[in-house]
């Protein structure tokens, strides 16, 4: 299970090129460094016969363009597409890949937000909620329903309409936090 991952965001006012760097850097190329040991592990466990899956926490942040996510969700769409190019690779060896999508899920990552995080799951519930797809055997499991739903729903929006709601959700947010100081 590939989860190591950060989330810096950006403040538009103080453009700052290395917060893009940073998320890409930690979740893409981090991740697809630790292939380079856990490929050849997985080749020989399926080599003895047994079961091989490799799983990757992604994030459902990318499915909406929220402000101030744009290297965290760049960095996980690209993961996201990372995942599932490399599941077509593997597919033939044998190798299944499981992309792990979560909504916010307390943690110290998140604690550090300053912003309202709906339908927040507990880390516990969310391993619970990793466990169970990985028994069931899925290869994309994406939590809590209620939030990843609504992204899925937002995004398939004409881009007119994501445009204004985006646009409309950051500039909130920005007022709230000027006045939050
Ligand atoms: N929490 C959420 O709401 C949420 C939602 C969607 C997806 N996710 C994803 O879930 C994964 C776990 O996040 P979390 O919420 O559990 O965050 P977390 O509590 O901050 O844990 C992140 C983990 O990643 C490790 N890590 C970070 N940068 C690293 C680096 N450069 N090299 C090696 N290890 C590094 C940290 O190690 P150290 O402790 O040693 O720094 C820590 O163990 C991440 O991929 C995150 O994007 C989280």
């Amino acid at each position: 299970i590939l989860n190591a991952g950060t989330c810096e965001y950006l403040e538009i006012a103080n453009y700052d090129s290395a917060v893009i760097e940073n998320n890409i850097s930690t979740n893409v190329v981090g991740t697809a460094r630790c292939l380079d040991i856990a490929l050849p592990a997985l080749r020989r466990t399926v080599a003895k016969g047994q079961p091989a899956t490799l799983v990757i926490v992604s994030s459902s942040a990318w499915w909406f363009p929220f402000g101030r996510a744009e290297g965290y969700g760049a960095s996980k769409a690209a993961l996201t597409y990372f995942a599932h190019a490399l599941r077509a690779d593997l597919a033939p060896e044998g190798i299944d890949v499981v992309v792990v999508s979560p909504g916010f899920v307390k943690t110290p990552l998140t604690d550090r937000n300053d912003f309202p995080m709906p339908f927040l799951v507990s880390a516990e519930d969310a391993a619970g909620r990793i466990v169970n797809g990985l028994r069931k055997g899925r290869n994309e499991i994406a939590f809590p329903k209620r939030f990843t739903w609504t992204l899925k729903a937002l995004g398939a929006l004409p881009q007119g309409l994501i445009d204004r709601m985006a646009a409309s959700m950051s500039h909130k947010s920005r007022n709230e936090q000027e006045t939050n100081g």
